[in-house]
């Protein structure tokens, strides 16, 4: 595979949709400090040679965002993905050796933390005798790991998480970390399971205050997000390996959509899943032909197997771009 693509910028989704989509995004909170998070983030992992600290960075997106239906918003419309793909991804990024940053959407599944119940707090501790809290004898163990994994991704300075809820913050995001990234260039890695909204109301569009049902019945037309996808791969992190995800809920369709997304796009990977199955298998899709990953057993997770082919895809990648 090569760094050096050949995509046209003037093709039907082109950037001037892109362009305007950011124009009328609300700007985002926060900017300045995300950048500079990132920016650290990167600095601090991209020595790859000699005393190597990771061995590349990714960029795992991961739960759904939300299209607000108000400014002062009180409705918004949102879907399924719970974030466990990207959370359960992160972990064996990490285990792999990679530097994550988690881009995910607030209050969705965290890394290290899927053993843990909702109610973590109120099932896992209680109060001792001398009114110390302490946690429940037989969730211990469980316990223990995740805050050790957790603390050591951290401390080691291989996990840095960044919090999305809307479509607008996501997409901002996705820019601030791409086009920080680019100076990775084949090292640097994105790894797209967010499941992004397709279709949102413009800022300029959408009612400023709540939306009142007195009003009647709710006409409303929902313009089309724009695939970052393709601005991505051209503009802001042209070298990165980029593999996306393809969800379909019919079966019939999933593979040509996934072939579709991989040379309309040029990703190097696409994940292909079918929502009926997406816990226990997927299909990876690359020009070199499909591999289909099934989970083992009951305990085990679809991600060990999945990260574990795209690190070999990923270094053979990094390879042939040192080779020219
Ligand atoms: O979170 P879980 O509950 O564990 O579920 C995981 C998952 C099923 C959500 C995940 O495995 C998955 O398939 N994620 C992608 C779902 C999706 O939105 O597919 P899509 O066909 O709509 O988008 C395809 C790709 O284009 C995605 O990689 C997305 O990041 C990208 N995209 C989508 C819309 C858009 N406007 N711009 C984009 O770049």
């Amino acid at each position: 595979m090569d760094a050096e693509i050949g995509l046209d910028a003037s093709q039907p989704e082109s950037f001037s949709d892109v362009k305007s989509f950011f124009e009328s995004a609300p700007p985002l909170k926060n900017s300045d400090s995300i950048t500079q998070k990132v920016k650290e983030f990167i600095h601090q992992n991209s020595q790859f040679s000699g005393n190597t600290k990771s061995v590349g960075v990714v960029c795992v997106t991961s739960g759904g965002t939300t299209v607000p239906l108000e400014q002062r918003c009180v409705r918004y419309i949102d879907n399924f993905s719970s974030g466990h793909r990207g959370a359960t991804s992160t972990e064996y990024f990490v285990k792999s050796g990679y530097a994550v940053i988690f881009v995910h959407r607030r209050g969705s599944c965290q890394p290290y933390c899927r053993y843990l119940p909702e109610d973590s707090f109120l099932e896992f501790f209680e109060i001792s005798n001398d009114s110390e809290i302490q946690v429940c004898r037989p969730h211990a163990p469980a316990v223990k790991k995740a805050i050790k994994e957790y603390h050591s991704a951290v401390n080691g300075g291989l996990l840095l998480k960044l919090p999305f809820t809307t479509i607008f913050e996501y997409l901002q995001i996705i820019e601030v970390v791409a086009t920080s990234m680019s100076c990775l260039g084949p090292r640097g890695m994105f790894y797209l399971a967010a499941a992004v909204s397709d279709f949102y109301v413009p800022w300029e569009s959408m009612a400023k205050h709540k939306i009142q049902s007195t009003a009647g019945p709710l006409d409303m037309r929902l313009t089309q997000v724009p695939k970052m996808l393709r601005i991505l791969r051209i503009e802001w992190a042209p070298s990165a390996f980029c593999v996306s995800f393809k969800l379909e809920t019919d079966p019939d369709i999933l593979l040509q959509k996934a072939e579709s997304a991989l040379s309309k796009y040029q990703m190097h990977v696409v994940v292909a899943n079918e929502l009926a199955t997406y816990k226990r298998e997927v299909i990876l899709v690359t020009v070199g032909g499909k591999v289909s990953i099934r989970k083992q057993s009951e305990d085990a997770d679809v991600e060990d197997e999945l990260i574990k082919l795209l690190v070999e895809k990923h270094s053979e990648y990094i390879e042939s771009c040192r080779m020219g």
